[in-house]
């Protein structure tokens, strides 16, 4: 590397320790490449000289071949020399790039522009403590430039640079570069920057980038590079108030019980109390381990093992905190969310949450608005799309503890992950806990599950008969009711169609209303259930997740997934109410089969399929089964009742 290789040579050792001594700036440049940001980032790279020799070479020799400066150095060319890189790994989208001077080390996140990008900036924008916004002096402040800031205050930046760039294009005038100031002020003042710095520039022509520019003489502030070395963003994290997500237990012997994880916020010693939300125990630290022997005093950003001087319950997950300021412990909260999956999300579906070192089960249970990126005006919706940012409740299967966003970046934010693909979704910034559920507690009625059904003498249970319209489902769910109340069974059959007709009159069609259909009817089996009801249900359920989700309100081996898997061609061929001719036509949207998804169980625990054997003897297994006649070594093992498994 050119940068400092003299000391390279001579001394290695002298030339780490000045780079370890040397503070951390990590800052987000905003803008499209119209603006002039990869011009900006070559040439704060090779201004610096922290890219390789062998670079520069290429980088000069391209210039002269295909650079669009007639010969100079196009310093954008260096941009995509790396970006062509990045673009071999089609997965990262956020190019992180590390350079220093003399004062100070950076690390610049450089995402795409477009719109489309939201999910990207969010990403490199989340650890940035300071960003540049680009503009083009000769348009001003754009529709982007209002997207990108948005975005900026949404990840908890307070520092920005507003960099009017191309300057020489417009004379170097001072009057333009202060109208757009103004302009860009004014329109911020909602976004609770702590500082805007503008600064006019020229990326191309190196214009207050690193050297103060002599056709800027009306420019009193700082040159970029004099503003990203100075800027006090220095450890934020530290004066926040202590907290440790406890990544895991560290139990080698019985006299040895250490809490390791890696402090989010504050400091801590040995004698300082600490307490854990979820119990709302406190102790003392006794001890700071680390590799290198125990600590005095620890900082944010450091890991740690901690033992403490009571033997409290602490679990992976937990949070620990100092009790002067303690976290939120709720399982209900407002957030903002930033939707990041092509597949979108669906108000009343069950995602995991993660927050530091926790995993909980969690549903947006209100989708309050969404904030339209470019105008901040508030939309309402019942979904979120790719890039699409809501304002929403959640409802957590666990109380968790946290932080506001405004108040501690570390402890504010959680991603939420589908729970079948394992894919990362969403992310979220939490603004408030929600105190409504808090005041509700489970009554313990003497009369419950058990009473009622030892009653009926029988054991309660949710049949859930899942499949296309027009499979049978509900033709043989009928059946098995009738046989189950001639053998003197109590029971109750919910359908779909006519459900629909009364508690769940006002849902359609949509992916969002189908999710909701199942969660109602999955709380209503439940209910039934708890009043020791054989319960049969009979929806086309679609999705996975739904299912899964009413399988987790059942008890273990009482909830049994009949998947009655007819093939679509001869649901269709039957097409008992002429819904399929309809969807065929085009005249009935998102019918299930023909434009809306239908997920096959995987592991149902019963498969019937309505064209192989007649409703009746389908009935009949389906009895034995869950009676528990008919099975391996009775009479009946010879005949399948489990098709296809
Ligand atoms: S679910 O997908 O939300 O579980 P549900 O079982 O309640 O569906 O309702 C399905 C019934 O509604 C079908 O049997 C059919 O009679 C009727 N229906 C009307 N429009 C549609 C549609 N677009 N897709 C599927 N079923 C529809």
């Amino acid at each position: 590397m050119a940068h400092q290789s003299e000391l390279i040579e001579k001394d290695i050792l002298a030339y780490l320790k000045a780079q370890e001594e040397k503070s951390m700036l990590r800052f987000i440049t905003c803008g499209s490449v119209d603006d002039g940001k990869s011009t900006l980032i070559g040439r704060l790279l090779w201004d610096s000289k922290m890219i390789f020799e062998d670079q520069l070479a290429a980088l000069e020799a391209d210039s002269k071949k295909v650079g669009t400066q007639g010969g100079a150095i196009d310093y954008a060319l260096l941009l995509d020399g790396l970006q062509a890189e990045r673009e071999q790994g089609i997965t990262i989208d956020v190019a992180y790039r590390f350079f220093s001077t003399d004062k100070r080390k950076f690390i610049v996140a450089d995402t795409p522009g477009h719109e489309q990008y939201t999910r990207n900036m969010v990403t490199g924008a989340s650890t940035a403590g300071v960003a540049v916004i680009l503009i083009d002096a000769r348009k001003g402040v754009l529709t982007q430039t209002r997207r990108h800031s948005y975005l900026v205050s949404l990840v908890g930046i307070r520092h920005v640079v507003l960099a009017i760039n191309k300057m020489d294009l417009v004379d170097y005038s001072a009057s333009r570069f202060h109208a757009i100031r103004e302009e860009y002020e004014a329109f911020a003042a909602s976004l609770g920057f702590a500082d805007i710095t503008a600064i006019p520039i020229s990326a191309l022509q190196g214009d207050n980038v690193l050297e103060r520019s002599g056709r800027t003489s009306w420019h009193a502030g700082p040159t970029l590079m004099e503003y990203l070395e100075s800027v006090e963003v220095a450890d934020e994290a530290l004066a926040k108030p202590f907290r440790m997500p406890v990544q895991w237990v560290n139990r080698p012997t019985l006299d040895f019980r250490g809490f390791c994880g890696t402090i989010a916020s504050g400091s801590i010693r040995p004698g300082d109390e600490i307490v854990v939300p979820s119990s709302g125990k406190c102790s003392i630290v006794s001890r700071i381990v680390t590799m290198d022997g125990d600590l005095d005093e620890a900082v944010a950003g450091q890991a740690v093992t901690l033992t403490l001087a009571d033997e409290i319950d602490i679990s992976r997950g937990d949070l620990l905190a100092t009790p002067q300021a303690r976290p939120e412990h709720v399982d209900q909260f407002a957030a903002r969310v930033v939707w990041m999956h092509e597949e979108p999300l669906l108000p009343g579906r069950g995602y995991l949450l993660k927050a530091g070192a926790a995993t909980v089960p969690a549903q947006i249970s209100e989708l309050k608005y969404k904030v339209n990126v470019n105008t901040l005006q508030h939309e309402p919706g019942k979904t979120l799309t790719l890039n699409e940012v809501g304002v929403c409740n959640l409802a957590l299967g666990k109380a968790l503890a946290f932080d506001p966003y405004t108040e501690n970046r570390a402890t504010g934010s959680f991603i939420l992950v589908d729970r079948m693909t394992n894919a990362t979704v969403g992310a979220g910034m939490i603004d408030f806990a929600l105190r409504r559920a808090t005041n509700i507690h489970w009554q313990n009625l003497t009369v419950n599950r058990s009473s009622h059904a030892l009653l009926k003498n029988q054991k309660a249970s949710v049949l859930w008969f899942t499949g296309l319209s027009g499979a049978g489902k509900s033709t043989i769910a009928n059946l098995v009711e009738r046989k189950l109340l001639s053998l003197g069974k109590h029971t109750f059959l919910l359908d779909g169609d006519n459900v629909r007709h009364g508690l769940n009159k006002d849902l359609g069609f949509t992916d969002a209303d189908r999710v909701e259909n199942i969660r109602r009817v999955a709380e209503v089996a439940r209910l039934f259930a708890d009043a020791g009801l054989i319960v049969l249900v009979s929806f086309i359920s679609p999705f996975r997740s739904e299912r899964q989700m009413a399988r987790e309100l059942i008890p273990a081996g009482e909830f049994f997934e009949i998947f009655v898997n007819t093939p679509l061609e001869v649901c269709e061929q039957r097409d008992p109410k002429g819904l399929y001719v309809k969807a065929r036509a085009g005249q009935l949207k998102n019918f299930t089969g023909i434009d809306s998804l239908y997920e096959p169980p995987e592991h149902a625990e019963i498969v019937v399929d309505a064209s192989q054997a007649s409703a009746e003897e389908l009935a009949m297994r389906i009895v034995d089964r869950i009676l528990g006649v008919g099975e391996k070594g009775t009479a009946q093992s010879e005949w399948m009742w489990v098709d296809g498994i």
